[in-house]
């Protein structure tokens, strides 16, 4: 550093003083960006029978229901027939899409739900991964990076199929929004919160805790299985305000670009219905720069002023709504 001309230092320690500040101050909230403790129990070992989920007459081994290039797919009368990069997907990168998102694309709380999105919004999205304008603000949550380099790895054809089979699906209920200030102990599983093992119950706080509707069927991949997300009380008031009127100029009306029910308007995506916990990880990675596509800068306004509480209340009152 000594022998660096006085400019060049203090641009360099300009550019380096604001991220150091901020890496302290600004930690990504762990209820949004889950990262399992490392040495956690191993996943159960296969026995090689057949198990079952309920409303389907199918039986899957464990290493079926484990397997991102043949996606387990225990309801094949409820979306329409999967393209193969959804059902399949193509060694050695790409996993089928219907693996993490399912093959409904309802998603789960680490991933996303893809049903019903816009199929130009859900390829814009994959070119931003692509030309690294999105990846996460929490690089140690698993799910995201893995996202980033299959996205990375996959072909446009491959793309406009996924992203039109997606946006063909039409959303129904998969998530339980609870006010309530107690909820049950949790750890993380993957990249998922789920009740811990040995049962008590502990403080909300501010947080918002999704699990498993049942864990059994959820790691089984079962996609007629949902969420419950469980909020701070007095949640849902203050996110409706926030949402539907911009509380006086903290936010703008998510309305005017997401469409009044909150399903969508042209290109740009529905946040009805949808994971809170998801809701949250993007509304903090567009606040903090780590999705800054062209597009994603039109929700720079809409996100400066927020707080977590914001986030969080936001989330839960978007999630409340009927996708
Ligand atoms: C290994 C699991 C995994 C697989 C397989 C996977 N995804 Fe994802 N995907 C994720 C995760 C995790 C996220 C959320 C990233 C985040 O929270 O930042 C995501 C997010 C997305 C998003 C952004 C959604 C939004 O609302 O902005 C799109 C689009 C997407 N995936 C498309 C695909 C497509 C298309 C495929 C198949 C070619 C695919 N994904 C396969 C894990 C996966
Ligand atoms: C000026 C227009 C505008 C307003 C107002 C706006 N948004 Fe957005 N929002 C967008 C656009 C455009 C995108 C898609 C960005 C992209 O393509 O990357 C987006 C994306 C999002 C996403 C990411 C969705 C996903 O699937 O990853 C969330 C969450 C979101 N907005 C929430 C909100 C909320 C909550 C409000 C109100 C408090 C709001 N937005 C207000 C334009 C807007």
């Amino acid at each position: 550093m000594k022998s660096l001309p006085i400019a060049l230092t203090l641009v360099l320690s300009m550019a380096t003083t604001p991220l150091r500040f901020s890496a302290a101050a600004d930690a990504p909230p762990p209820w949004a960006y889950p990262v399992a403790a490392p040495g956690g129990a191993a996943p159960a070992p296969d026995d090689g029978s057949p198990k079952r989920v309920p409303g389907s007459a199918i039986g899957l081994t464990l290493a079926q229901t484990r397997d991102g290039f043949d996606v387990p797919d225990w309801h094949p009368d409820g979306h329409p027939a999967m393209p193969p990069i959804v059902a399949r997907g193509r060694r050695p990168d790409v996993r089928g899409c219907g693996y993490c998102h399912l093959p409904n694309g309802f998603g789960r709380p680490e991933n996303a739900s893809l049903a019903g999105l816009p199929a130009a919004y859900i390829a814009r999205q994959m070119a931003d991964y692509k030309n690294d304008l999105r990846k996460s603000s929490e690089p140690k949550m698993g799910p995201p990076a893995a996202m980033l380099a299959l996205a990375k790895a996959a072909g446009d054809d491959e793309v406009r199929v996924a992203a039109e089979y997606f946006a063909s699906i039409r959303p129904t209920p998969w998530i339980r929004v609870v006010e309530t200030a107690t909820v049950p102990k949790t750890r993380v599983v993957g990249g998922m919160f789920v009740p811990a093992d040995d049962g008590g119950t502990e403080p909300i706080g501010q947080r918002i805790v999704e699990v498993p509707e049942d864990r059994a069927r959820t790691e089984l991949r079962d996609a007629a299985s949902g969420f419950i997300a469980y909020v701070p009380p007095g949640s849902l008031k203050k996110g409706e305000a926030l949402v539907t009127t911009g509380d006086s100029g903290r936010t703008i009306r998510c309305g005017i670009c997401h469409g009044d029910d909150l399903h969508g308007l042209g290109s740009v995506p529905a946040i009805a219905g949808r994971s809170p916990s998801y809701t949250g990880r993007q509304l903090w990675d567009l606040q903090h720069g780590a999705r800054h596509g062209r597009e994603a800068d039109l929700m720079k306004a809409t996100v400066a002023k927020l707080t977590e509480d914001d986030l969080i209340a936001i989330a839960a009152f978007t999630a409340s709504r009927v996708p």
